[in-house]
């Protein structure tokens, strides 16, 4: 061995120092520090390959005015799966770098795999590594996914050097590595899932993405608290992220954008499991509604936003008498201290007496709604199940509750109100701004405006009997 020089590097954050730390003076966490040796030649080079070209690119860069920049539009490679292609921005970038993220078998493999075959028919060679399964795991989920191609290459293996050698020598179209963390670079003696292995073997692999202009896709692991699994530093490395949705016990799986550089996050691609792997969901409102009680007390429908696309959502609602004296408050796809707020001002400032009942909110299908919009259908679930009263039949709700018991103005509710009317609902309950500054009115559904959300909650109500 030659003297190694060691460093310890926070396995949460990436944060490196000299000596050994019990508390990580970056992310604060304990215990994380792990010590991790380089090799003088270690980080930049592979294999002897193109000695002597040290870092620096072909030539030294000269600035240039930003408007002579752009040499028209990146170019992209469309695998063929809509779905998909939508949150990349239209395909993916050549030479780009993604990371997929989401829980253990949630359908990150399967995804890839589908797009690997797409892409191979479509385009050209693709090489899909694995170093968590082997290739006849990998063959078999092929099988059942009707993903099998003559250019779609399997390669069992976790030491990088080998996978660019294979990169260089097969020149693929697309190269799928599931998954980052079982990686290996021999030039560093940590082993394979620590920040240093993982940053640099991903820095390699980069390195010859913009070389040949091949899009790489990294598959990563989440841990519990939602991160990328320790290199959190990977999300800054790469070019786009991925985080892949859904819960396990719900058919559908969203995908969705938290970084691009080249397009905009607020994409998100949405799936269904099924037997033979993931199916482009071309309808959700459609499918999130169908299973919607018809006429019950309690189910309210609101018209929420995934990204840019409107999706409407059914929020279901339950309450009943506190027999413990200690109100219980449970939620499921909403935030619980959002719901505990809309309580207080329903309580507050419209009258209901619901302090001191039991309230459950639920939003069907397992989907998560994290916009304020969704505040109106939560108020409305509430007080319908409150009251025993059905919402009147065909209506959408929108809007965000403030503390004075204001309805608030939220965005794009024109493209709500379309969604609405697209799938036949009649009437939407909706800020009153919102109302004010909608420019066309779609016909055949009435737009109800409401200042507050006791005059929003009579709107919904309207024409019942309780
Ligand atoms: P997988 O892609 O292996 O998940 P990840 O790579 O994110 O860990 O997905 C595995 C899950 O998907 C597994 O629970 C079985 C299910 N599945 C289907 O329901 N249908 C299918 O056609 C396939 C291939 C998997
Ligand atoms: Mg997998």
């Amino acid at each position: 061995m030659k003297g190694p020089k060691g460093v310890f590097v926070c396995q949460e954050c990436g944060y490196e120092s000299a000596k050994w730390m019990g508390k990580c003076p970056a992310c604060a966490s304990w215990n994380r520090f792990a010590e991790e040796v380089r090799h003088e030649a270690a980080p930049a080079r592979m294999s002897g390959r193109r000695s002597g070209s040290g870092r620096g690119l072909a030539s030294a860069a000269v600035p240039i005015p930003v408007g002579q920049v752009i040499s028209g539009d990146e170019e992209r490679l469309i695998t063929g799966i809509g779905e998909f292609d939508r949150v990349l921005g239209g395909g993916i970038v050549a030479g780009s770098v993604a990371l997929i993220g989401g829980d253990p078998g949630i359908g990150k493999s399967t995804i890839l795999l589908q797009v690997s075959a797409s892409v191979a028919r479509r385009i050209g060679p693709v090489l899909y590594v694995t170093g968590e399964e082997s290739a006849r795991q990998v063959g078999l989920r092929a099988a059942r996914l009707d993903a099998e191609c003559e250019r779609l290459l399997v390669l069992p293996e976790t030491d990088v050097v080998s996978i660019i050698e294979q990169i260089y020598a097969v020149r693929p179209a697309l190269v799928v590595v599931d998954s980052i963390q079982t990686m290996d670079y021999a030039g560093l003696e940590s082993s394979p899932g620590s920040v240093g292995q993982v940053r640099e073997c991903t820095a390699l692999l980069m390195r010859v993405a913009k070389e040949q202009g091949v899009p790489i896709f990294l598959v990563g692991h989440v841990t519990k608290s939602g991160a990328i699994a320790g290199p959190k530093v990977l999300e800054h490395i790469v070019d786009t992220v991925l985080y892949f949705e859904g819960e396990s016990a719900h058919a559908h799986r969203i995908i969705r954008a938290v970084k691009n550089r080249y397009g905009s996050t607020n994409e998100v691609g949405i799936f269904a499991m099924t037997d033979s792997g993931l199916e482009q969901v071309e309808n959700p409102s459609e499918m999130l509604l169908s299973e919607r009680p018809g006429g019950a007390a309690g189910s309210v429908v609101v018209a929420s936003l995934e990204g840019t696309r409107p999706l409407l959502v059914e929020v279901q609602s339950l309450v009943a008498r506190s027999v413990t004296g200690t109100p219980r408050r449970t939620t499921t796809g909403v935030d619980y201290n959002r719901t505990a707020i809309i309580i207080a001002v329903l309580e507050r400032r419209a009258g209901f007496a619901i302090g001191m009942e039991d309230i459950y909110v639920n939003v069907a299908g397992g989907v998560a709604l994290n916009e304020p919009a969704v505040d109106l259908g939560i108020a409305a679930a509430v007080v319908s199940s409150f009251r025993g009263v059905p919402a009147a039949g065909g209506t959408v709700v929108f809007g965000e509750v403030g503390l004075a018991g204001e309805l608030r103005a939220v965005n794009h509710a024109d493209v709500r109100v379309a969604e609405a009317q697209r799938l036949g609902f009649g009437r939407c309950v909706v800020p009153g701004h919102n109302l004010k500054n909608m420019t066309r009115r779609p016909k055949g559904v009435e737009v109800v405006g409401a200042a507050s959300v006791r005059e929003a909650l009579d709107a919904v109500f309207t024409g019942v009997r309780s």
